[in-house]
């Protein structure tokens, strides 16, 4: 078998088995620069060079789940917890389209506080004020509650499925279940949402053959936006002394999920600039092509702590903006105008 000859069927097929993936993520040197320019030629030829920005509203850092990686855990007692009130997320909403955002991502941990009917006042209210698409990314619900959201006005809704290794899954999220996960990310789908879903990488006991598994999860689920990050231990948690996840590593997954699902929507996440200073650049030139600048005042970014050093963190949102509009540029790309809906989700309608 050869990196060659792989890449050429993936570049023709957009499809791979699960062999040809495993060879892929194991390629190293020349091999996996190869794998990383086809992987931008594909970027370049389905999506264009428009580089779409989300402005992410973080807007509640409590959370009833206990997951091993996450510093939002209920068993952290040192994270500082906060709730923005309905007015406070809608005004965020409005600097984030006055800044130039036309999507915006409201996110959370999993926060029973905000009812049905709080989200889905909170979606109307930004929609009758602003004219943004919506992502919503706010864990597991009851159908009836996506439904309702959908309703109200949500466009897409963002869930990791986080492995797709069962036992790895119950491990690691205490009181929760694979199934349950992946049946919500269907009800999703169903009820018209724009779909992202993804995986952390380097998740301790993860293998290749995990990963290999991971990403063709996400092929099978058809996912319109493909969220994928490292993971970074957190000192809070019961992780804190396990290695993070490999930079290289995610580029190769990055890559390989662009020659599978070509149109589909892929940030370079934030745990990436987090790991590497140049980490959303590498992202962005191996098929990535999305960024979601937090859009949050400094007072609350630097309570929302996923992990531990997350980039931005000073920077007030305009700031942020512009920095990362430079960025790329550099890169010899464009900051896309308008909602930047997923061409998957498009070419299917
Ligand atoms: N390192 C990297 N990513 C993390 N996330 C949560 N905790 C960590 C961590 N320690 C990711 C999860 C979640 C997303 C919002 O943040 O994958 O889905
Ligand atoms: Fe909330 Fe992990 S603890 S999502």
């Amino acid at each position: 078998m050869k990196v060659k000859e792989i890449l050429d069927k993936a570049y023709s097929e957009h499809h791979l088995t699960k062999d040809e993936i495993k060879f892929l993520l194991n390629s190293e040197g020349e091999e996996k620069e190869l794998l990383f320019a086809y992987a931008d030629r594909v970027r370049k030829e389905y999506v264009g060079d428009d580089v779409y920005l989300r402005g992410l509203i973080e807007f509640s850092s409590y959370c009833k789940n206990d997951c091993f990686y996450c510093g939002l855990r209920r068993s952290n007692r040192e994270a500082q917890r906060y709730r923005m009130q309905e007015d406070e997320i809608v005004e965020v909403a409005k600097r984030a389209y006055d800044m130039g955002y036309r999507t915006v991502v409201l996110q959370s941990g999993e926060d029973p506080y905000y009812t049905k009917d709080k989200v889905c006042s909170i979606i109307k209210k930004i929609k009758k004020e602003v004219d943004v698409a919506i992502t919503l990314s706010i864990g597991e619900r009851s159908y009836e509650e996506y439904k309702a959201f959908r309703e109200a006005g949500a466009d897409r809704y963002l869930m990791r499925f986080e492995t797709s290794n069962r036992e790895l899954y119950q491990k690691y999220h205490p009181g929760m279940s694979f199934e349950n996960r992946i049946e919500c990310l269907r009800w999703i789908k169903s009820l018209g949402y724009e779909l992202g879903t993804g995986f952390l990488i380097g998740l301790p006991g993860q293998t290749i053959d995990d990963l290999a598994n991971d990403i063709l999860l996400v092929y099978e689920l058809d996912s319109d936006m493909i969220g994928i990050g490292p993971f970074i231990p957190h000192p809070h948690t019961p992780l804190k002394d396990t290695e993070a996840g490999s930079v290289d590593l995610t580029l190769k997954c990055i890559s390989i999920l662009r020659l599978l699902m070509p149109d589909s929507n892929i940030p370079a996440t934030t745990a990436l600039g987090t790991l590497d200073p140049l980490g959303r650049q590498k992202g962005l030139k191996c098929g990535a092509n999305i960024v979601m600048p937090n859009v949050n005042d400094l007072k609350y970014k630097l309570k929302y702590e996923l992990y531990p050093g997350k980039i931005c963190i000073n920077e007030d949102a305009t700031k942020c903006r512009g920095c990362i509009e430079s960025i790329i540029i550099s890169l010899g790309r464009k900051v896309g105008q308008g909602f930047g809906q997923s061409r998957h989700y498009e070419l299917k309608k």
